[in-house]
């Protein structure tokens, strides 16, 4: 739903509706069973959303986290400078000055339009720091603000002793989080893509120097094939090299998904050096230096990372699901999710509203609702609710008919192949154990 829908919204903000949630928690625990659980050589954190704002001068945001915004003269719309510039299809570079960027502005005059009311008049282009801002802890309104933000990894880094002297990790080790991002984005857009507060994965893997290009490879691997694990097309995943690198990047690499809106950006694998962690010992003073007792030397960790937003994800998953099909002459519409991630895995649906049915079939939801994502509902036709629970997503379907009552059999249903078998009440929970595994 649009945030605060009902006062007419508030631009970049989204709330997850009832079945929405379920598929953004599904994609949260998939990617904590990947990055985590299955990972001895990862570790867990959850750091708060606010942090000492020294953080964010040592991390350089204060100084450099910003996008260029210009603005049109004749109705003020603000607008991300190198966006408008890219859609007439010039080309900037993200290390270009304002100046720079104005004189492409003024070189391709007629060429650039302003996307509200379409005129080709801008004023000078400026940088706009993304931080949002918050008056905690600030009672009389001077001093530093306390930041939202801007992403969840500077959490991962001002706790990097703590995780090392807290625990046996050695280097190479990684640390994972799922949590709270704000940008104050000039132009969100394009629904989940582009947000002004959104949730981020990050996992931030820590190894010695010359042995982070390797771990790069590898990452970069692995969260392709995490992708594939929870059903994206191949066809409509890719990796794009970075030509332009942001401030702290050595390398980095976009894993992009095709959109309705065309190729973008969908995770980040960036290799960061020791920018960071060294950043981090300056700001401080604390010494993050770590001893390798192998190799008897002392270093800074050089750091890669992944960093997926959930909303992009999420946008990614509920695009790739989508079909339209023809059934008997009339348009299905289909979400195809991977089951293991599907908002809703089982519907329950008796014949019709007959006590005789649905209290069986609500026994059988009883059974059921602590293993899998359920769903009962008695209203309206089978063929109608099929077509619901179709559209939902949900994998499997169980009708309680009158038969049920004698056979003790449901009918299973399935969603993709539309097929339909009989299968005895008391076997239902090892028959969905084993379908919905993983
Ligand atoms: N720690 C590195 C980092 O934050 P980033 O490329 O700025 O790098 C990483 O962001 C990921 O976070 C992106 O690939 C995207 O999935 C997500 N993301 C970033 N800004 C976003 C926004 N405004 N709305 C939604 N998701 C966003």
């Amino acid at each position: 739903f649009p945030g605060s829908e009902m006062y007419g919204g508030f631009v970049g903000i989204y709330d997850y509706g009832p079945t929405g949630v379920l598929l953004a928690n599904n994609l949260k625990n998939v990617w904590w069973k990947q990055m985590v659980k299955r990972r001895p050589d990862i570790v867990g954190l959850d750091a708060s959303i606010f942090m000492n704002p020294k953080v964010w001068h040592a991390s350089g945001h204060v100084g450099g986290f910003a996008d260029p915004l210009v603005e049109c003269v004749s109705c003020h719309t603000r607008t991300r400078a190198d966006h408008l510039l890219g859609e007439a299809g010039i080309e900037s570079d993200e290390k270009m000055s304002a100046d720079e960027l104005g004189a492409l502005f003024r070189e391709h005059a007629k060429r650039v339009k302003c996307p509200a009311c379409g005129k080709s008049d801008f004023g000078d282009v400026k940088f706009f720091n993304l931080l949002v801002h918050s008056n905690l802890g600030n009672f009389t309104g001077d001093g530093e603000p306390a930041y939202l933000r801007g992403e969840t990894c500077q959490g991962i880094y001002v706790n990097f002793k703590n995780v090392l002297d807290s625990t046996r990790m050695k280097i190479p080790f990684g640390i994972a989080q799922i949590g709270k991002a704000f940008r104050n984005e000039i132009t969100p857009r394009q629904f989940l893509f582009r947000t002004r507060e959104f949730e981020q994965m990050e996992m931030q893997y820590f190894t010695a120097p010359g042995k982070e290009m390797e771990e790069f490879e590898r990452l970069k691997r692995y969260r392709l094939e995490a992708l594939r694990e929870i059903g994206i097309r191949d066809e409509n995943v890719r990796l794009t090299k970075h030509k332009r690198l942001i401030f702290y990047a050595k390398e980095a690499f976009d894993i992009e998904y095709n959109y309705p809106f065309g190729w973008k950006e969908l995770e980040g694998i960036h290799a960061r050096g020791d920018y960071d962690l060294s950043a981090h010992a300056k700001g401080s003073g604390a010494d993050l230096a770590y001893f390798d007792e192998e190799s008897r030397e002392r270093f800074i960790p050089h750091i890669v990372e992944s960093s997926i937003g959930v909303g992009r994800l999420f946008l990614a998953v509920l695009c790739d699901a989508y079909h339209e099909e023809e059934v008997k002459g009339e348009k299905r519409v289909v979400l195809k999710f991977k089951p293991s991630i599907a908002p809703i895995q089982i519907a329950i649906l008796p014949l019709s509203k007959r006590a005789d049915l649905t209290i069986p079939a609500r026994e059988i939801l009883d059974s059921l609702k602590d293993r899998f994502f359920c769903q009962y509902d008695e209203t309206q036709s089978i063929g109608r609710r099929y077509r619901r629970q179709d559209e939902l997503g949900t994998p499997y379907c169980v009708t309680f008919d009158f038969e049920s009552i004698g056979d003790t059999a449901v009918t299973v249903s399935d969603r993709d192949t539309m097929e339909q078998e009989r299968v005895k009440i008391d076997e239902l929970p090892a028959y969905f154990s084993d379908k919905l595994s993983g």
